[in-house]
């Protein structure tokens, strides 16, 4: 594993061998045993879009690793100006030791891999979103115990969030349900990757269909960063695509909730069903540190 730019390039064996190491790393962190792995190391953080996760716990998660942690806003970088992305990869590759972006389109971070020579990690583009699903892969995990017989359901976009879940959850064998407005269905190449699953993966647009029997439900909002002009229309499209009390009462009574956050309340989902649920959420938010962390060492450790 040089970079991680989507799911669909890890194997299962390599999402494991990841999420074993993060929680090694949670452990180690919880018991006060240092772990700078990435000591004298330098992790630049380019950020074309808003964040909080994700920006402080690569941040912390580097000088935890006794490393240097160097965030780059695309306002202050060249390239917010119209330089290259294969020449400021070629530079950043002779300073630093590793790359974080969170980007629009997904072809950026594919370029920055291409003509960098450092490891390239994918903080989000529209595409998706690898270092979240496998904070909540993590968490699914440590909630569950096991991955064996779950069944995930998402309610909503077929975003970045949908696409890396469908992939990240069949991969580790999990079953995958999705209810999303057939005008906001994921991308052909997901579906396409989920087809290879059988009857293990199923999309439809009736949310109370998808739920059923479900061990894990997950949503996200309904517009995402850059979306916002089309909050309106997405309001309407995504009407009744809600996780609440009649939505959970398909699902098992023991059945978690996700969400990658920031949640907007009333609408993916209800502020009684993220308040009962919180406690998972919020761990799976310090997940993404830990998950990040093993991320990083994975790539960046000689
Ligand atoms: N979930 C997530 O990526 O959060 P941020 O946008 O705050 O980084
Ligand atoms: N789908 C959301 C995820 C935010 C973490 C977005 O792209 O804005």
């Amino acid at each position: 594993m040089k970079h991680l730019l989507k799911m669909l390039d890890l194997s299962s064996e390599e999402i494991i061998d990841i999420l074993n190491l993060a929680d090694q790393l949670k452990y180690e962190l919880k018991h006060g045993i240092p772990h700078p792995h990435l000591k004298g190391k330098t992790l630049g953080m380019i950020f074309q879009k808003a964040s909080t996760r994700t920006r402080v716990s690569f941040e912390t998660g580097m000088y935890q690793l006794g490393g240097y942690p160097l965030f780059l806003s695309s306002n202050d970088l060249q390239i917010g100006r119209g330089e290259p992305v294969q020449d400021t990869a070629r530079v950043l590759s002779r300073y630093i030791d590793g790359i974080m972006i969170r980007t629009f389109e997904q072809k950026e971070v594919e370029d920055l891999a291409q003509y960098g020579s450092i490891p390239i990690i994918n903080g989000l583009t529209d595409f998706c979103h690898p270092c979240q699903v496998l904070a909540d892969l993590m968490t699914i995990r440590e909630f569950k115990g096991s991955f064996d017989g779950l069944k995930m359901c998402f309610i909503g976009d077929g975003n970045n969030m949908a696409n890396s879940l469908i992939v990240g959850c069949l991969k580790v064998g999990m079953s995958v349900s999705i209810a999303c407005p057939e005008d906001y269905q994921p991308p052909v190449e997901i579906l396409e990757f989920a087809a290879k699953y059988g009857d293990k993966f199923e999309m439809t647009d009736t949310p109370m269909v998808a739920a059923k029997d479900a061990d894990v439900l997950i949503t996200d909002v309904w517009a995402s960063m850059g979306q916002e002009g089309e909050a309106e229309k997405r309001k309407k499209a995504f009407a009744g695509y809600q996780i609440n009390d009649e939505l959970m009462a398909q699902a098992h009574s023991d059945a978690m909730v996700l969400h990658c956050l920031p949640a907007h309340r009333e609408e993916e989902i209800t502020e009684k069903v993220f308040e009962a649920h919180a406690n998972e959420i919020f761990e799976e938010a310090e997940n993404r540190l830990h998950a990040q962390k093993a991320v990083m060492v994975k790539l960046m450790a000689n």
